[in-house]
């Protein structure tokens, strides 16, 4: 396989400040951020208008005017540390209630919520059946086998943790995550004799990537839905290397842009995810890194969108139990936010075909 894709030095060398037309993009900023904050405020447009007007918007930026989703300079730049603003995104997004999440995303006794794109390319027809298809493939391309020692970085709610355990009798899965909401969720399925989480097999971890150390080495390491928090994954890659086994392989699946250059939205950083970045799909073949890529898959933005559509149906079918929940802000508000950063997403995912933003899932290894 050639793996000999453009490098991340090069876009960096001539697409930092001189040659980005700031101007362009800071207008670009305004107008998402005013029609945003309108509608959030009250402004009523219904979801087809929404979708109708921002996926063509969205197929043209990413065909001729994709410098606008470089809303700064940081965006184009490794951050000085592995995941910047940690704390905030936890409060404004990880933190909130776990009830919103168990209902929006759903949940079973082998699938806990999961926070990141189902897989509907093989037949399956709710939420659930995508999701447990999601996990049998990353399950197949990280060569997870019996007996394994696991990482699971930035676990969410178990998701994968969970349905891991179940598959593999002998596995033991560390699983690493910041956020209290989160591993609230998981220590009371570690009480729960019917959960995995229970089996003596699996070993919370709550704390930040940028500080935590491990004595041990694992034979896999998944991230699903962690480095789209990282800003610099050089010395991610560094960090996770020692965390290896010689053997040991990484498994990294991550939203992704087939762009030259990475993007968010000012919408998206202002209110879902502070200084969450969308890697460009190259940037992991950059050299001079810890780990390797020896395979690699882009997985199209409709299954993204699909997945997106469902938790958008799933919240507004919970309005009455999700009304009374604390976020910190008036419930019609955070109500409006929500909906609008789904819609965005679905546009996002949508556009172009799905050809632009999608999944990407790497295999890596120590060099
Ligand atoms: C998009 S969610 C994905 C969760 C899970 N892997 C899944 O597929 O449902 C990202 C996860 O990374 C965790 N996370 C984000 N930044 C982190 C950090 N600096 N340290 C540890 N965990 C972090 C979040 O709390 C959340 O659980």
């Amino acid at each position: 396989m050639n793996l000999r894709l453009p490098l991340s030095q090069d876009y960096l060398n001539s697409a930092t400040t001189s040659n980005i037309p700031h101007s362009a993009i800071a207008l670009s900023n305004k107008l998402q951020m005013a029609v945003s904050e309108a509608y959030i405020n009250g402004l009523e447009i219904p979801d087809f208008l929404v979708l109708n007007t921002l996926k063509p918007l969205i197929s043209l930026i990413y065909q001729h005017f994709s410098f606008l989703l470089v809303i700064d300079d940081w965006i184009l730049q490794e951050s000085e540390v592995l995941a910047e603003n940690s704390k905030e995104l936890m409060r404004v997004q990880y933190n909130l209630p776990t009830e919103l999440f168990r209902l929006m995303l759903t949940e079973n006794k082998l699938i806990y919520p999961k926070y990141t794109v189902a897989l509907w390319e093989k037949e399956a027809t709710t939420l659930i059946e995508a999701q447990q298809a999601m996990l049998d493939d990353v399950i197949q391309k990280a060569g997870i086998t019996d007996g394994d020692e696991i990482l699971d970085l930035g676990c969410g709610w178990g998701s994968a943790s969970n349905y891991i355990l179940s598959k593999f009798p002998n596995v033991r899965v560390t699983a690493l995550n910041l956020s209290q909401t989160q591993c609230d969720y998981m220590r009371q399925k570690m009480q729960e004799p019917d959960s995995y989480l229970s089996s003596g097999r699996f070993t919370l971890i709550e704390e930040d990537f940028n500080t935590v150390q491990l004595a041990n080495q694992f034979d896999r390491i998944i991230a699903i839905g962690l480095f789209e928090h990282i800003g610099n994954l050089t010395q991610a890659w560094q960090k996770i290397a020692k965390f290896l086994k010689k053997e040991g392989k990484v498994f990294y699946h991550i939203i992704s842009f087939k762009l030259p250059h990475n993007g968010t939205s000012p919408f998206i950083d202002k209110y879902i995810f502070p200084r969450m970045r969308v890697w460009r799909y190259e940037e992991p073949f950059a050299p001079k890194r810890d780990l390797k890529v020896i395979n690699h898959w882009y997985l199209n933005g409709y299954n993204y969108a699909k997945t997106l559509r469902f938790w958008l149906k799933n919240f507004d079918d919970h309005q009455t139990q999700l009304q009374n929940l604390d976020y910190g802000m008036e419930y019609q508000k955070f109500r409006r936010m929500w909906r609008l950063y789904l819609l965005w997403c679905i546009a996002y995912f949508e556009a172009n075909e799905g050809k632009v933003l999608g999944n990407a899932q790497y295999l890596m290894e120590p060099v």
